[in-house]
């Protein structure tokens, strides 16, 4: 049965839906904005870090991504779908960081804490030196970052840029996994042609939201895939490194 609370509460989410600048001409699927995710983007609206939703960048099974403007600057924000995330990987990946314990179990908990893993995640990179979107702020399933792109749009995905300097891509894309494992302590676990975008020059690793710190279990097995994830885009195009040799180097031994 409805009660007058949850009247009240649906009247503010509508109320929402209308405030929002740009909202009513996103065409995406309905469940995208949920009360959780209007209520994210309400709260950072009215603190001033978005001032007006654009169109979407990418729609996919765990998020979107949509251009949006903070005033004059553009802004990337990507919005965890709350109904359709794989939420058990979710919690296979998070419960075993010692970073977020105690962090509840319901599907919500897991899609609120992923984000916040995602920000940390992004900010411990940029901290150690790595090309990556500076990540800005987040609220529940919303994390807002710097958009990397130019006039032109968003910078490509690394299967569907050109290169100048292939070489020179794969060798700087392989000192950012090592400064990731040295310096930040973390193993990005999805590098793929998918998830490094290329502009200015230079590779950008994004989508850090499974990221692992280095006591996490699995973090020398994610290791390796992510090098032969690597390996496998590049070797037909220049000079590969041994994935052996790296694991050696980075954890002693291989796993
Ligand atoms: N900061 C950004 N600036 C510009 N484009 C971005 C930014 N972040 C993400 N994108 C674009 O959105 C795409 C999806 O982002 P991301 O990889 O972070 O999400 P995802 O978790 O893979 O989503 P899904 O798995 O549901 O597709 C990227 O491949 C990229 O094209
Ligand atoms: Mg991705």
């Amino acid at each position: 049965m409805r009660d007058r609370q949850t009247d009240e509460y649906d009247k503010k989410v509508d109320e929402l839906r209308t405030k929002i600048k740009g909202l009513d001409q996103l065409k995406v699927r309905d469940d995208v904005f949920d009360e959780y995710t209007l209520l994210g983007l309400y709260k950072l609206l009215s603190r001033g870090w978005i001032t007006a939703m654009a169109g979407p960048i990418s729609t996919g099974k765990e998020a979107n991504v949509y251009q949006a403007y903070r005033d004059e600057t553009t802004v990337a924000v990507k919005i965890y779908l709350t109904r359709t995330a794989n939420f058990k990987k979710m919690q296979d990946y998070i419960t075993a960081d010692r970073r977020f314990i105690n962090i509840g179990k319901t599907r919500r908990d897991i899609i609120f804490a992923w984000t916040r893993k995602e920000f940390s995640n992004l900010k411990r990179a940029e901290k150690a030196g790595i090309l990556v979107p500076h990540p800005l702020v987040f609220d529940r399933n919303v994390l807002v970052m710097e958009f990397l792109g130019d006039k032109n749009g968003a910078f490509p995905q690394l299967r569907l840029a050109e290169f100048e300097d292939t070489q020179a891509v794969y060798d700087e894309i392989i000192e950012d996994i090592r400064i990731l494992w040295n310096k930040a302590k973390l193993v990005h676990g999805d590098l793929s042609e998918y998830n490094i975008l290329y502009g200015n020059g230079h590779p950008y690793l994004i989508d850090m939201g499974q990221a692992v710190t280095l006591d996490h279990p699995h973090a020398p097995g994610f290791l390796k895939r992510d090098l032969e994830q690597l390996n496998r885009f590049f070797n037909e195009q220049c000079i590969t490194r041994e994935v052996s040799d790296i694991l050696e180097e980075l954890c002693g031994s291989p796993p």
